[in-house]
């Protein structure tokens, strides 16, 4: 295992916060070693009165640190954030994370994340109200701008009996992220010189100034999508229901109904490369728009439905030589055989499939467990983040591209 990971040879840096997941900590040490990473455990104070200083020595890959004042070396909390390849904070609490976005540095591990220039994950776990609280919301807001990567808390069984948003990320999950930048990190040039089309979200289809019919996707898959895609060099269009920060390399374009979203996309699609259809577009919208707020006194309206053009199906059917495009399925029942029947209906390259059902993939969730399907075959992929399998996938088109020639290098 440990010669095949992106992060044999990597240093890390696991520091350890104090919540009750510091346990699971101990877990994450193991894995990440495993995989051939050299792992040096740095634990607050506070992270002592959880766990112990021992275990993450004993299975570390050198003795844990605690403190700032402690061994021969004069410098440690430069040295430590200068040799690292990426620093993963694993319970990250909600003080962890106060002082770091704010620069605070008065312990090993706050000096080590203030003096390194390598990528940094924030395993967030807290109690619910602390997690929803304004400061730490825009704390976490503030890190994610300076590119920290926060892996957010799950929802589940928390410390005290309470059940809800808080518990720590599973090690499989923090792991699966580690890797995913170094393996990004070689990717950097995959799709350079590649104009990639998006969409994201749920489209609103109006019924009168006030109402819409809508469906329940964030964008978060198409989001991830994007974000993705700049990062192996692409140029980025996001054609989006939800409002998204437009970055260096991603355009964004805000738009409501499926009729806006197909003007946008057919104004662009021409030009693209590769289009990814991951919004929920409406099937069907209401015939009349009323101009006015239709009122309860006349009683309930008989609202007509007529179909909205289906986007990808036109895409497909106006494809072009080295043009990709790949279409979502997002279904209640059996997703493969659908996804492979809308691959051949719309006449799509790839489907990616899923089951909103699952109580993890699908709709509002970060995670998504999604079967790719293209020509006579399709691969399924674990349960992930977002981020994670808009990575694999487009790694996966963008090899397939260069493999069947569809796009030259
Ligand atoms: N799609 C589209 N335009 C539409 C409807 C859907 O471009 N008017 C795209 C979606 O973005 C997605 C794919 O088609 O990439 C499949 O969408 P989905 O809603 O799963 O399927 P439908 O085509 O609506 O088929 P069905 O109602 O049979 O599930």
């Amino acid at each position: 295992m440990s010669n095949s990971s992106p992060l044999n040879g990597k240093r890390i840096v696991l520091g350890v916060g104090g919540g009750i997941a510091a346990y699971k900590s101990v877990e994450l040490l193991r894995q990440l070693v495993d995989r051939g990473a050299f792992v040096s455990p740095v634990l607050t104070q506070s992270s002592l009165r959880f766990v112990g200083e021992t275990t993450f020595s004993a299975l570390g890959s050198e003795r844990a640190r605690t403190s700032l004042w402690e061994g021969d070396d004069p410098i440690p909390h430069t040295l430590l954030g200068q040799r690292a390849d990426v620093i993963v904070v694993s319970p990250a609490t909600a003080d962890l994370i106060a002082k770091y976005a704010a620069g605070i540095a008065d312990d090993l591990l706050t000096t080590t994340l203030v003096a390194t220039n390598a990528p940094v994950v924030m395993v967030a776990a807290m109690h619910t109200e602390m997690w929803q609280h304004p400061s730490v919301v825009e704390n976490i807001a503030t890190l994610r701008r300076r590119g920290v990567i926060v892996i957010e808390p799950e929802s589940g069984r928390l410390a005290g009996g309470d059940i809800g948003v808080g518990r720590l990320a599973t090690a499989e999950r923090v792991v699966t992220t580690v890797e995913g930048l170094f393996s990004r990190a070689d990717k950097r040039e995959l799709l350079s010189g590649k104009r990639v089309l998006v969409t994201a979200g749920g489209t609103r289809e109006a019924i009168d100034p006030v109402r819409y019919i809508g469906n329940r996707s964030s964008g978060k898959q198409g989001i991830a999508f994007a974000e993705v895609a700049a990062d192996f060099g692409a140029e980025v269009t996001l054609v989006s229901t939800v409002p998204v920060t437009e970055g260096l390399a991603i355009k964004v374009i805000e738009v409501e109904s499926a009729q806006e979203m197909f003007d946008a996309v057919f104004a662009l699609a021409d030009e693209s490369d590769l289009v990814v259809m991951a919004a929920a577009v409406a099937d069907f919208r209401s015939k009349l728009i009323s101009p006015t707020k239709i009122k309860k006194k006349n009683g309930a309206p008989q609202i007509v439905l007529e179909p909205t053009p289906d986007i990808l199906a036109g895409l497909g059917s106006a494809k072009r030589k080295n043009q990709v495009i790949v279409g979502f399925a997002a279904e209640t029942g059996d997703p493969e055989t659908e996804a492979r029947r809308k691959l051949r209906d719309k006449n799509a390259d790839f489907v990616v499939a899923n089951n909103v059902l699952e109580p993890d993939a699908g709709f509002a969730v970060d995670t998504n467990r999604v079967t790719l399907v293209y020509g006579d075959s399709m691969v399924s992929l674990a349960l992930s983040d977002k981020r994670d399998i808009a990575s694999r996938i487009l790694s996966f088109v963008a090899e397939w591209a260069f493999k069947q020639s569809v796009w030259s290098e």
